[in-house]
């Protein structure tokens, strides 16, 4: 498996075109990436990778590089690809692999696949996701770990289970577990003379539920005649029936108004007006079902935790303090402040931080318990034979409700809310000496956090240290843990690594604690200290997500090939059917190398032996993966460091890592040239018919020109772009193209220039142009799929399809004065003659596309307006042609006064008339040269096309003579009118209107205009 030799095949070559130079299924792709914004494939949950692809995309890009031209994709899609000889031993190679979406989609097409990535995390868990295992033996293997002694001679899984341990307050069963002990941080107020603690809550509700109970309706009381709801099923996220407050409105239910209600699941039941115990007459009522809607409060007075029911107002009185307080609002007014309810001191909080001594953080303490205890769940256990997938027979645990037990808590599965009581808290501090008593023989990383982009935010809350971010309870349980995965000699060791490593994701003091679910360290990308945070049990309870425990049934569901792979179809509407056993995983011997590498030097492959490349680089500094996966690699390599050489440094590395990262001094311009020299190798590495296929963010402006540049450096000619819409599609008809995100899907071939020959730009415009046309119909006669495409889409493989004939002459264009022609003018004229003919003004005929960009804009969107106009319509209408300040310098907008400058104004003619006059009065009259053509003047401002309109414009306003104006404009009369006649047309204006037609009609006098 390491001689890359054999990975290498012997050399194939493809004559015919593939069928991703020509088109891609988009707009059906789409649909199904929308479905899968986040990889659900089993085998792409096994670990966290950062902006993970969407595999479906990936799927596609390789069958369509290696169907031929006119092969319907969307068939192949849903085939079984693991004997087909178009995709079978193509040697495929990700220099950017990440989380390994190519790497696993080519293996399933039979591929044989070469994955880099620097990053060793990266490596370790695509390595994980593809190598064979034998699924029964790994489950031994975790039934073994579960079962191996620590120090204190329990077995792994009573001792993590034991430090999460709390007595049921229903049941009094001490062996009830903790799904999760809740955090609050607290300030030290600022104000010298306060210095109190002040809980960090940005309000006290602990969590909410709405539960849907059976219940009959308006039941008669016997004994009082009054009506009342008699509930056979509990609500309540409480054990304590006497720490339940109702509201005046709501409290019985959605649509039950405030009536009274009592539970009972047996046959008789307590009447809330009177007291008194019956069995009511049921003949008039029959069983329904309702929503409850119930919230755990916690008192900042008292500390109780109570339930309240119905919709939570503003003013709740503690039941047992008789406190008055509004739940909604806490200590923190808006986000990174505090207020003291002492002594009404109001501050930042990273103030109070910065007056810690010692770089201490910030104090944190425990005010709630979510527990589970199965004796009040209702749940009874019951093994019952079952038929496995091989015939074989497995012995299996349901549960069965037993109605027979009935408690507050049955409903809710035996959960329940409660305060910390003194045994919890000893418990803790039991955890916390052992802790400090053992740590010198347990593995934890020591390490410092690095300064960086992501991890600066938590050093200024004084986290300079990854173990800090634990706490001593944690990390009693992570290490404990690791420790028996470390014992674990087995080669299988690495499965029980990367569900260890997933667990510390949600097992830390940064993870949020909302309703049930936490929100884990890496919500979005960063590391963010949290004011509140919600301690999981670490091994796992039968509730609670993302413990050790159901890291390991996704392990083991990712590694089971009868599961991991299928596809989704989208049936009529939103429906979905999974279409599953398709091309599996093989465990072929040598189908695959993975190396933690850096890519910008493969030296270890031969030359020409790769067939595509196919990848998803880094974008500038977006995602910032070193830094991250830090978090992951200090845990990791006390397991790895000796086992291999990419675990032995202290951290990931960041000095080769291709990033924008302005910590570490990385600028966009070290991010171009480490795209650029990847690409380099890439093309040292295809073959001469291969493709590099790759997605980039899609973004107007610096980034995108700057990656175009690195390719066409690198020596490939861009030959195709496609969309790829991870969001719902209705923003896009927006044409708000601002604030859309999508990926563009980037085809790329070698660029075989067989002579240095020059071009002229004019000539190949000429070709761009008609390529373009023919483009636009074959996006109408259906090549991309039967559905529409949206404009924005279309623009964009237009502008892709141009950019092959610019790209295929790279650096050999010239303009009229022998100039090369920059990529960054050619991509700007190229996306005006998009407009231009995708627009359907037909009265803008094509001879305008000569007069310059900044005339082009105005005149085309701005020459008839006279009001200010909004900065997004601007923005809008310049597309990407144009840079707004090239407008503001042309002179003809300028920043408007309204919406403290978020509007400009577009300048009227006789408001230029002066500035244009100046600009004619030092330029000598240009001359016609021998080929008809009117030569360029340079001068110190430029003349625009533009403003010989408003010139002519303004003169005829002032009642002046324009003859000579238009005498000397002769060369371009044509241009002079139609663009006359288009403001005619467009301007709702009838003095303007009638203006521009007196100028025609001088025109028209005047032969010499015609
Ligand atoms: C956008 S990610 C790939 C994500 C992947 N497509 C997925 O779906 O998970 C880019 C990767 O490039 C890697 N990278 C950055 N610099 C590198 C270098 N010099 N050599 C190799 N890989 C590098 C990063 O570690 C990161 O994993
Ligand atoms: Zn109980
Ligand atoms: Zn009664
Ligand atoms: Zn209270
Ligand atoms: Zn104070
Ligand atoms: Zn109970």
């Amino acid at each position: 498996m390491d001689n890359i030799g054999e990975i290498i095949g012997v050399e194939k070559t493809m004559t015919t075109k593939q069928a991703i130079e020509e088109s891609f299924p988009i707009v059906k792709i789409n649909q199904l990436a929308q479905k899968e914004v986040i990889p659900r494939r089993p085998i792409y949950k096994m670990h966290r990778w950062f902006a993970r692809r969407t595999s479906c995309v990936f799927r596609a890009i390789l069958l369509s590089a290696m169907k031929p031209a006119g092969a319907d994709i969307m068939q192949e899609f849903y085939k079984d690809h693991t004997n087909d000889p178009d995709t079978n031993g193509k040697v495929i190679l990700d220099p950017f692999m990440g989380g390994g979406t190519t790497v696993v989609e080519a293996l399933r097409l039979g591929c044989k696949v070469i994955g880099i990535d620097l990053n060793p995390v990266a490596w370790f868990i695509v390595k994980t996701e593809v190598e064979p295992v034998d699924i029964d033996k790994l489950k031994q293997v975790f039934k073994d770990l579960e079962n191996r002694r620590t120090e204190s001679g329990k077995t792994v899984k009573k001792e993590l289970l034991s430090h999460y341990k709390t007595e049921c307050s229903c049941c009094g069963n001490k062996d009830a577990d903790i799904i999760y002990t809740f955090w609050v941080k607290s300030a030290v107020c600022t104000n010298p003379l306060c210095k109190k603690e002040v809980p960090l809550f940005s309000n006290y509700v602990v969590a909410q539920k709405s539960p849907s109970i059976r219940f009959y309706k308006d039941v008669k009381c016997s004994l009082c005649a009054k009506t009342f709801d008699w509930e056979i099923e509990p609500a309540s996220l409480i054990a304590e029936s006497s720490l339940t407050i109702n509201n005046h409105i709501d409290s019985c239910g959605l649509g039950r108004g405030n009536k009274r209600h009592n539970f009972s699941a047996k046959n008789d039941v307590k009447c809330p007006w009177c007291e008194k115990t019956q069995t009511p007459r049921l003949s008039f009522s029959k069983k329904e079902r309702k929503k409850v809607v119930l919230s755990v409060l916690y008192c900042p007075h008292c500390a109780s935790i109570f339930q309240y029911r119905g919709t939570v107002s503003e003013n709740v009185s503690c039941p047992l303090c008789k406190f008055e307080f509004n739940p909604q609002t806490g200590n923190v007014p808006d986000k990174g402040k505090f207020v003291c309810p002492f002594c009404g001191n109001k501050d930042r909080i990273i103030n109070s931080i910065r007056s810690l001594p010692n770089n201490q953080l910030l104090p944190t303490a425990p005010y709630a318990i979510e527990g589970y205890c199965p004796n009040c769940s209702g749940n009874i256990e019951e093994e019952i034979e079952e038929e496995g997938l091989f015939g074989e027979t497995i012995k299996k645990t349901t549960i069965k409700k037993d109605v027979a037990h009935l408690c507050q808590l049955t409903k809710n599965n035996g959960k329940f809310f409660k305060r910390l009581d003194s045994a919890d808290i000893e418990r803790y501090q039991r955890a916390v000496k052992r802790w400090e008593k053992e740590k010198d023989n347990l593995p934890y990383p020591k390490q410092e956090i690095p300064e960086g982009c992501n991890t600066n935010q938590m050093r200024k809350h004084n986290y300079l240290f990854w173990h800090q971010m634990f706490n001593p309870r944690q990390l009693l349980c992570l290490s404990t843990l690791l420790q028996s995965i470390i014992e674990e000699t087995n080669q299988m060791q690495d499965f029980l690594l990367l569900a260890f490593g997933r667990t510390l994701e949600n097992r830390n003091m940064f993870t949020r604690g909302r309703n049930d679910t936490a929100e884990g360290v890496f919500g979005f990308h960063v590391f963010q200290p949290k004011l509140t945070i919600a301690e999981g049990n670490i091994w796992g309870a039968d509730y609670g997500k993302y413990s050790f425990l159901k890291w390991v049934e996704r392990v083991l569901e990712g590694k089971n090939t009868l599961v991991q792979h299928y596809e989704m179809r989208i049936k009529s509407g939103d429906s979905q059917e999974k279409i599953s056993n398709l091309d599996r995983l093989l465990n072929k011997k040598n189908n695959f190398q993975l190396k933690a590498a850096n890519s910008i030097s493969l030296n270890w492959i031969p030359q020409k032996t790769i067939d595509f490349v196919i990848t998803d680089p880094p974008y500038g500094g977006n995602v910032n993966y070193s830094e991250l996966s830090d978090f992951f690699y200090v845990w990791l390599r006390l397991a790895l460091s000796k086992k291999y050489v990419e675990f032995s440094p202290d951290s990931t590395p960041k000095v080769e890592e291709i990033i924008e990262n302005p910590t570490r001094g990385m600028t966009a311009s070290d991010f171009e040239r480490g795209l650029k020299q990847v690409f380099c190798e890439c093309y040292r590495l295809l073959k001469d018919d291969g493709l590099l296929i790759f997605t980039f963010h899609h973004a107007e402006g610096e980034t995108w020109k700057s990656l175009l540049r690195a390719i066409c450096d690198a020596g490939f000619e861009l030959i195709g772009v496609y969309p790829i819409h991870g969001e719902a599609e209705t923003s896009l008809h927006l044409m708000d193209k601002q604030s859309i995100s999508f990926d563009l899907i980037h085809v790329c071939k070698k660029r075989i220039e067989n002579s240095a020959e020059k071009r002229s730009w004019a000539g190949v415009r000429q070709e761009i142009r008609k390529k373009a046309r023919e483009e636009v119909k074959l996006v109408e006669s259906g090549r991309y799929g039967n559905e529409p495409l949206s404009p924005p889409d279309i623009q964009i493989i237009l502008t892709g399809k141009c950019l092959e004939l610019y790209s295929a002459h790279y650096e050999n264009i010239i303009d009229h004065e022998n100039n090369p022609v920059p990529l960054q003018q050619a991509l700007k004229e190229i996306k005006a003659m998009v407009d231009q003919i995708m627009s359907p003004e037909e009265d803008f005929p094509l001879q305008m596309e000569d007069i310059g960009l900044e005339s082009y804009v105005w005149l085309r969107y701005l020459s008839w307006y006279k009001t200010e106009i909004k900065s997004d319509d601007v923005h809008k209408v310049v597309k990407g042609i144009l840079d707004v300040q090239d407008l503001l310098d042309s002179g003809l907008i300028t920043k408007g006064r309204a919406k403290r400058g978020r509007t400009y104004e577009v300048k009227q003619p006789q408001q230029r008339l002066p500035e244009i006059l100046e600009k004619f009065q030092d330029v000598p009259i240009p001359q016609t040269n021998l080929f008809g053509e009117v030569e360029a003047v340079k001068t110190k401002r430029k003349i625009y096309f533009a403003d010989k309109i408003q010139l002519l414009l303004a003169l005829i306003m002032n009642k002046e003579n324009i003859l000579p104006w238009l005498e000397r404009f002769r060369g371009e009369s044509p241009q002079v009118r139609i663009a006359l006649q288009f403001i005619a047309k467009k301007s709702k204006d009838k003095e303007l209107e009638s203006h521009t037609k007196r100028i025609i009609e001088i025109m028209d006098v005047g032969p010499l205009f015609k």
